[in-house]
């Protein structure tokens, strides 16, 4: 212990961990899948949980780029943040982003399909036509992508969700080997546009996590958590 005037300065050594201030990337909302100039294809994903993750992670300390579908949320702060429409930006917005990440939360309901055609006009009704038929090519899938990305900085921590309504721990693990993730959260349909929800944390390691009715600002600590966890371990 050294004594200076009246400050005590304290040699010992912290019992707290260092902070290690990693890049995170994070995706958050619905994605928009124009039919034409005013018509689109969407889902009810609010985007708070993958803002409440950005939150989280920057309020750790981390460095968070926040890749955001069309929502209403304020961007936390020290994010930053990149606005996205269809399920395509959002692929080139995340590759881009996540060469260089430590860790990738995919909180982002990606729209699964999109119109075969985008219309340039305004889909019309046709005189005497009262059935129409839209046709629908799949989606990249954007965390299967990502998760193939090399890393430029070692290690890098794949967070996946699913949001199941039947046979949940089944699809979640098989979703968790086919994406190539490490961890995959396991939410219902009652977390849609919720504030409190439970979720199941299913690691490709055969861990399995339960939490239970809590806030979205509470599964995100934890999420983060797990970051901080698998980096020391
Ligand atoms: N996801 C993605 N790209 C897609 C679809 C999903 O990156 N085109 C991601 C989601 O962000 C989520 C995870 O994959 O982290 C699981 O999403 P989910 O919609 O449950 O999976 P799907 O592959 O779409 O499977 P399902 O047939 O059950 O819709």
């Amino acid at each position: 212990m050294v004594v200076r005037g009246l400050a005590v300065v304290s040699r010992k050594p912290s019992r707290r961990p260092r902070l290690q201030r990693l890049r995170v990337v994070v995706t958050a909302g619905p994605t928009r899948e124009h039919i034409d100039p005013v018509r689109y294809l969407t889902n009810e994903s609010s985007g708070r949980m993958g803002f409440a993750i950005a939150a989280a992670a920057a309020r750790a300390g981390h460095e968070v780029i926040l890749i955001a579908g069309p929502v209403h949320l304020a961007t936390p702060r020290g994010v930053r943040r990149t606005d996205v429409v269809s399920a395509r930006d959002m692929l080139d917005a995340t590759l881009r982003a996540v060469r260089n990440a430590d860790a990738l939360f995919m909180a982002a309901a990606v729209a699964d399909w999109r119109p075969a055609l985008r219309r340039r006009d305004k889909w019309s009704k046709s005189k005497g036509v009262a059935r129409a038929t839209l046709a629908l090519v799949q989606n990249p899938d954007i965390l299967a992508r990502a998760a193939r990305v090399p890393s430029a900085r070692g290690r890098r921590l794949v967070v996946g969700f699913a949001l199941e309504t039947r046979r949940g721990l089944a699809r979640a693990r098989s979703k968790l080997k086919r994406k190539g993730a490490d961890f995959i959260v396991l939410n219902d349909a009652s977390a849609l546009n919720a504030r409190r929800s439970s979720v199941i944390i299913l690691g490709s390691d055969g861990t399995c996590n339960r939490l239970t009715k809590r806030s979205k600002a509470s599964i995100s600590r934890s999420l983060v958590e797990l970051l901080t966890r698998t980096r020391r371990g």
